[in-house]
Order: structure tokens, then C-alpha cells, then sequence
């Protein structure tokens, strides 16, 4: 989101309260944010809240003085995207039929970027042929409208009529404001840790919590790319747009990697994926007094290295990861070219801010022709795109 001017439009109904952990989401996402509400919104929260949030200056009357007098008409044809989130049906209906009667309404009249409207109101009102005929009108012209969800409405009904979480939103945001520039590729990802089981309650796995590979997987999703997530457990959310295989032991991944690795162009390996399991796995608990000694383990398959030994003359990328706590680079390059690959993603997993679980990674990318370029401490969406940035380059150079 970096670089984009988004306005986020508040109306008023009651889930104006969750339109302020919307903005900080934006903000935090490197959106350049502005607020712009109604006067019934004020009185749901005040702009102080999003003046704070934004950092900027919160427009809601027209008349204040403190505007210029063609601020709607810049601050509209300034923004990548308007999202009015909530949207009203008294709302809905005003920009349906081109009524300008305040800032905001205003400045949509004269938006010529991309819109998403976020309807939240009663399920009664929202079934309304007259609201769902303005969502209909609203969509025909290009504008993206969310479904509201269902759920306990704030007048305790339960129903269809929720605005979706701001999470979902930003989302629904980032997907806009993509460049699309991965369309047409199909890209493969593993994410996190495999787990092998000792008995039916203990089992071995890492620390891997998938967030580097799912960033990824999203990343290359928003960019339009066909997206495969073959996933160790994890508590994260699936990203959207992404087709994912849930799997737990090393065995499990490689079947869903073989299974579906040939569909693709290029294959990235962030799972961590453990090289040994227990040579036997009991079908009983094991029992406390019968005292587990020692845990007898056999080597895992590596996939990644089955896949750089099974690789033929088709166009294909193959990028590995290599989490390292000492000798980083040897070890990796010693990884890159015993697994065959184009590239291979070092990463100091010693570190508290970077490798596993942390949201910020710091990693050294090393090519087959031995290049290196080393990238600082950022968060894994943002080395995730820079990442994806080499591939796409390596793609076009392979053509
Ligand atoms: O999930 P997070 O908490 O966000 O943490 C991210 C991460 C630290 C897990 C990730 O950035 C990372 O470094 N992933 C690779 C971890 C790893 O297993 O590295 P490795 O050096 O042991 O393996 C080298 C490569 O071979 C990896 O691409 C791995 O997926 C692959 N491999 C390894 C063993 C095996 N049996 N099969 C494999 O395919």
C-alpha cells in the first residue's frame, strides 16, 4: 500500500467505531490515509479519533472555512481509492443517484479512481428493494461492494447487514490497488512447520508459523499470479484468492509439492520442514513409567531436493529458503547448488527480529550466478514483494 492515497469515507451508522481500526490498519499497511465523514457519522465518533489515526486533518463540514472550496475535487481526484466504510442506505442511495449534498457525497461525484463501499445496517433494511436496487446500480458502474456478513446486529437482531472486519477490508483494498503485474503465472508455496508424530499426543515439529510463506503466497496472489499454498498447521488465515492444502507430516507436503509442482512455474520453499521423524509412532499414548530413553529417528524425504533432481527442459523457477544459526552463506550456497536451484533466500534464523514467528525478517537473496544482494530488516509482506520482484525478473530472463 505504500505510495497510494486512500480516503476512507465514514458515515453514520454504529460500525463507524470499527472504520477507526480500518485507518490504523491502512496506516500501518504504508497507505498515505484520509478521512472524510458525515455529519451524522460525528456523532457515532469523533474526528478527533481519525485525525489522530491519520495524521491528518479530518474533513466533515463543508463550510468550516478551514477547507479550501475545491478541496472535495482535490482530495477525490488525489485518491487511488475512496472506500466508504460504513456505507449506509440513506448513503448508498445518494451516490447512487449522483446527490451531492455534503463533503463527502461530494467528493464522490467527483471521484474519478476506484471505489469500494462497505454497506453495514439492519438485515430488514438491507433486503429493502430499494437498497438492493442501488447496490445493483452501484456495481453495474464499476464500483466494488462488499457483502455485509452475518451476524448479531448492533439492534441485537441477528441477520445479514455486518460490516466486514477491517482486516477483510484491507484486503478487499490491497486486491484494488494491485498492479496485477504476476498475471498468468502459477506459483506454488509451502508455509510452516511439518509435525511427526510420537504417539496420538506428542509430536516433534519447529518453530516455523508460516508467516513468511503465507505473506508470500498472498503477495503473489494480490500481483494476479495462480497461488498453490501447501500449508503445515498454523493458526493464520488463509489469504485470499490462494487454493490451500492443509498437510501435517513431511511425507503429507511432499505429496500435495509432487502432486501439484509440474501445474506450476515456479515452486518457493519458506516451509520448514523437519529432516527427521520418530522411526516408530506408537498407536498408544505412551504411558509415563514405560520412560522414553531415547527417540529413535529416520531421515524425511527432501523435497525441495527431489524437486531440483526431477527438474527437465521446462521453464521453471525453483526458490528455496535456508535457515541458518552459523555460517549463513556457505551454507546456503552449499543448499543452492546441491538442490539445483535459481534462487536461494538466506536467512539468519539467530536473530530475535527475523526467521521464525517474528513479523520482520532481514535475509540475503543469493542467485545461481552467485550474485548476492542483501536486504534489511523489513516486514515479511514487504520482503515477500521484493522477493517476488526477483522472480518475476528471473521469469522474464528465462523467456
Ligand atoms: O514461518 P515463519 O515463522 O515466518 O518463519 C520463516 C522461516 C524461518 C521458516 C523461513 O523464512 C525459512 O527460512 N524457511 C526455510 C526453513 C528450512 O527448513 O530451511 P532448511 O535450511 O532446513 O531447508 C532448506 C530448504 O529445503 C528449504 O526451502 C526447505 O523448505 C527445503 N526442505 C528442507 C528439508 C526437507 N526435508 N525438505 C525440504 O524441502
Amino acid at each position: 500500500m505504500k505510495g497510494k492515497n486512500v480516503v476512507v469515507g465514514v458515515t453514520g451508522g454504529i460500525a463507524a467505531y470499527k472504520a477507526a481500526e480500518l485507518v490504523r490498519l491502512l496506516v500501518k499497511a504504508g497507505a498515505q490515509t484520509r478521512v472524510a465523514m458525515t455529519a451524522h457519522a460525528t456523532k457515532f465518533v469523533t474526528p478527533l479519533t481519525f485525525e489522530v489515526l491519520s495524521e491528518n486533518r479530518v474533513v466533515w463540514d463543508m463550510w468550516d472555512g478551514q477547507e479550501s472550496p475545491m478541496s472535495h475535487i482535490t482530495m477525490s481526484q488525489e485518491a487511488d481509492l475512496i472506500i466508504i466504510a460504513p456505507a449506509t442506505a440513506n448513503f448508498i442511495g445518494k451516490i447512487a443517484h449522483g446527490i451531492a449534498d455534503d463533503f463527502l457525497s461530494t467528493s464522490i461525484v467527483a471521484a474519478t479512481g476506484k471505489m469500494l463501499v462497505c454497506p453495514s445496517m439492519n438485515s430488514r433494511m438491507l433486503s429493502n428493494p430499494a437498497v438492493q436496487e442501488n447496490i445493483t446500480l452501484l456495481r453495474k458502474r464499476g464500483y466494488t461492494v462488499m457483502a455485509p456478513q452475518e451476524g448479531e446486529l448492533a439492534c441485537g437482531e441477528r441477520g445479514v447487514g455486518r460490516l466486514p472486519e477491517p482486516e477483510q477490508i484491507l484486503e478487499q483494498a490491497r486486491i484494488l490497488l494491485s498492479e496485477h503485474d504476476l498475471s498468468g503465472m502459477k506459483v506454488l508455496v509451502t508455509a510452516g512447520a511439518t509435525v511427526e508424530p510420537i504417539d496420538p499426543v506428542r509430536y516433534i515439529t519447529n518453530r516455523s508459523s508460516g508467516k513468511m510463506g503465507y505473506a508470500l503466497a498472498r503477495a503473489a496472489a494480490l500481483r494476479g499470479a495462480e497461488v498453490m499454498l501447501v500449508s503445515g498447521p498454523t493458526s493464520l488465515n488463509p489469504p485470499r484468492n490462494v487454493k490451500v492444502f492443509r498437510v501435517k507430516t513431511a511425507a503429507e507436503m511432499r505429496d500435495a509439492v509432487l502432486g501439484h509442482h509440474a501445474e506450476c512455474d515456479v515452486v518457493i520453499k519458506a516451509a520448514a520442514v523437519l529432516d527427521y521423524k520418530p522411526r516408530r509412532q506408537s498407536k498408544t499414548k505412551i504411558k509415563k513409567l514405560e520412560e522414553i530413553q531415547s527417540l529413535e529417528l529416520v531421515r524425511n524425504p527432501d523435497i525441495l531436493a527431489e524437486l531440483g533432481r526431477r527438474r527437465s527442459g521446462k521453464r521453471s523457477l525453483l526458490v528455496g529458503f535456508a535457515a541458518e544459526t552459523h555460517d549463513l552463506m556457505s551454507n546456503a550456497r552449499e543448499k543452492l547448488r546441491k538442490k539445483n536451484l535459481d534462487m536461494i533466500i538466506a536467512n539468519d534464523v539467530s536473530r530475535e527480529d527475523a526467521g521464525f514467528e517474528s513479523d520482520t525478517n532481514a535475509v540475503k537473496i543469493i542467485h545461481r550466478d552467485g550474485r548476492v544482494e542483501e536486504l534489511p530488516l523489513m516486514t515479511k509482506e514487504d520482503l515477500a514483494d521484493r522477493i517476488l520482484d526477483r522472480v518475476k525478473k528471473l521469469w522474464k530472463e528465462t523467456a
